[in-house]
């Protein structure tokens, strides 16, 4: 028998003890006796680091689409599978039976294939928090499509870098969206995008706001009619363990975004076996994960893992602000919510509210809270603890990447004792690794440093879209036979975890992945502007913000300042979105720069932190006379 649920902490240790000896005979016992197979596998896994190369359940076949929807027809029919609380409270939540998930997602399938899409080939899919958007994913998958959802508040040039990397052809996407009391034209960014994405030949429009769009002839269809017209039923591709799923797109430290693919099995026992144990799930639970399914959390824990064990899972349209900041505890309310999944920065900005409002809800019915994407501060964790979680539920501070595909450290609630500000004990399978700075293993308690896995999971991504050197650069360079996170974190002395933040040029705001370069880039294209420099500071609800150190082209010249600050903001939000918009913005005669050129961004960020205390040695720069300009006007 497999340990499938975990219930006390001997039987985490002891499980855990075995996943680690024994990894293989442990993930088979769990992929057996739980999932649904077309065919079994011939090897359990193979791989090598260097390469690098994972594979697992090799030879299987399965769709991933049978184990979430078709498998629980029997016995849960009539369950509610997904559901949606729309934007607008007035409006009913709709609740999507698993049985009409399987029409709805057949007819998806049937609509695409009548499109000519086949198994293999790429679907971008930029639709909000909307059922199509779980309904989309589920029907590439079921005809082996491999979908790449782009976050729909990702600008028309992020939006077209992410198709045409990807080689789509096929966009799904919605008239508009809704965001609190405002609207958002998605059609007219989807119309910009694709005026440099030649190779798309059709684009699927789903009906939300019921604004006037334009419709392009010959490449453009109103979705509602084809699905109207398509046969409810049909069958699944049968496809191979290590086919590709789902492409996600994740920022860098540098350069272009990077595709990461995910594979099929390994995908699905993973994030099916963490959302069992990491949010205690039992059957007649309501599940809700507040993240947009344009994020890996929302692939992982609003769709795949959720309705791969016949779970209840909410998707929300809406954001905690609308129509005030009570909305989260009327959905929870309204639902009798169990398991409450969001983001540090969320619940900053709702602590940030008081605590009174949560005084008018009803907020009993939850088991589990959880949170993800960044560091979660000590004074958030407390505030969500006390008055969320009245003292009762406890949090799981889950740590975890787009490349991980499922949560790798967190507390299994009601069985690892929590501990503010820490992500606590690996899950089962992973086995983590502090490095040194001269690359040696930190072994024992009580040691700090950059955090590494020594040992593939199922669900690791196994390259990245068209680049598998870089795949192979970015992760598996630093440090030999081992996956490096970009994370440091420190062990503390009984082995708890916790994630101290990036080592590398990725800024985490409000819980969104920004590299530093391409901000840069957009900046620069500034007429105006000859240089600039990113980095994140301290900020009481974002956890980070951006502050951009910015030198101009022509120094004597005298500019009107607020107006060139507008300018290059509505560049990063044309170029990139709007999240990427900088809080701050430093005009300075020159950057700190080695002699090699490079720019010493350890020096800006302490300045940007307040911190100028300790500046370490300038000498060595090439222009040290520039710090003290940029201390002097700091912002
Ligand atoms: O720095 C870590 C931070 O978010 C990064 C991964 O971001 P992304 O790929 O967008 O995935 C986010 C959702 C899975 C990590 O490298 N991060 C994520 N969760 C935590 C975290 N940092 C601290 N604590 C966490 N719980």
């Amino acid at each position: 028998m497999s340990n499938y649920h975990i219930k006390h902490l001997e039987e985490y240790f002891q499980v855990y003890r075995k996943s680690v000896r024994e990894p293989e005979k442990f993930w088979e016992e769990i992929a057996e006796e739980h999932f649904l197979w077309r065919k079994k596998w011939d090897s359990v896994l193979k791989w090598d680091f260097k390469t690098p190369e994972v594979t697992w359940f090799e030879g299987a076949k399965l769709n991933i689409t049978e184990n979430c929807i078709d498998r629980h027809l029997a016995t849960r029919g009539d369950k509610t599978a997904i559901l949606f609380e729309p934007n607008d409270p007035k409006d009913p939540a709709e609740h999507i039976t698993y049985r009409q998930l399987y029409e709805r997602v057949n007819q998806f399938a049937n609509v695409l294939k009548a499109e000519g899409v086949k198994k293999g080939d790429r679907v971008c899919i930029y639709v909000p928090m909307i059922p199509e958007l779980a309904i989309s994913i589920l029907a590439c998958a079921r005809i082996g499509a491999i979908h790449s959802v782009v976050f729909a508040g990702f600008s028309a040039t992020a939006l077209s870098t992410r198709i045409n990397d990807s080689d789509c052809k096929l966009v799904i996407t919605s008239d508009g969206s809704y965001r609190g009391a405002k609207t958002i034209d998605l059609k007219g960014i989807v119309d910009e995008a694709l005026d440099s994405c030649p190779g798309v030949l059709t684009v699927l429009v789903a009906k939300r706001i019921q604004s006037d769009i334009v419709m392009k002839d010959g490449r453009d269809k109103w979705l509602q009619p084809l699905l109207d017209a398509a046969s409810k039923e049909g069958d699944a591709e049968i496809m191979d363990a290590e086919d590709p799923l789902f492409i996600l797109y994740t920022s860098g430290s540098t350069g272009q975004p990077k595709g990461m693919v995910h594979t099929t099995a390994g995908y699905m026992v993973y994030t099916a076996y963490t959302f069992k144990n990491a949010f205690q799930y039992r059957e007649n639970d309501v599940y809700w994960c507040t993240a947009d399914i344009g994020w890996i959390t929302g692939h992982s824990y609003i769709v795949y893992g959720p309705l791969a064990n016949g779970a209840t899972t909410v998707l929300f349209e809406g954001v905690p602000s609308y129509p005030d900041y009570g909305r989260f505890w009327d959905v929870v309310q309204k639902h009798k919510v169990s398991q409450f999944y969001t983001a540090p920065t969320a619940i900053r900005a709702l602590a940030k509210q008081g605590a009174e409002i949560i005084e008018n809800y009803d907020l009993s019915s939850l088991k589990v809270l959880g949170t993800v994407g960044e560091p979660i501060n000590e004074e958030a964790w407390h505030w969500y603890n006390e008055n969320v979680g009245k003292g009762k539920s406890p949090i799981i501070d889950t740590w975890w990447q787009t490349e991980n595909g499922g949560i790798m450290i967190t507390p299994i609630p009601y069985v690892t004792p929590t501990k503010p500000t820490y992500a606590t004990l690996p899950f089962i399978g992973i086995q983590p690794a502090l490095m040194g700075d001269n690359g040696e293993e930190l072994i024992g308690n009580q040691v700090e440093g950059r955090l590494c896995i020594k040992f593939p999971w199922p669900s690791i991504a196994r390259t990245i879209w068209g680049d598998h050197k870089r795949y192979k650069e970015t992760y598996f360079t630093a440090y030999e036979n081992m996956y490096f996170t970009g994370d440091g974190a420190l062990r503390d002395e009984v082995g708890y975890y916790r994630i101290t933040g990036r080592v590398d040029d990725v800024i985490i705001v409000s819980g969104h992945n920004l590299g530093t370069a391409p901000i840069e880039d957009a900046i620069n294209e500034h007429p105006a502007v000859a240089e600039s420099a990113i980095v994140g500071f301290p900020h009481d609800i974002k956890g980070s913000a951006l502050y951009a150190y910015v030198t101009l082209k022509d120094v004597g010249e005298s500019r009107d300042h607020s107006n060139l600050k507008k300018e290059i903001n509505q560049l990063i939000s044309d170029r990139i979105g709007a999240i990427a918009k900088l809080e701050k913005i430093q005009f300075t005669s020159g950057l700190p720069k080695t002699r090699s050129g490079k720019i010493m961004r350890r020096i800006l960020r302490k300045i940007a932190e307040k911190d100028t205390s300790n500046l370490g040695d300038t000498s060595t720069l090439l222009n040290p006379e520039c710090v003290e300009e940029i201390i002097k006007n700091a912002l």
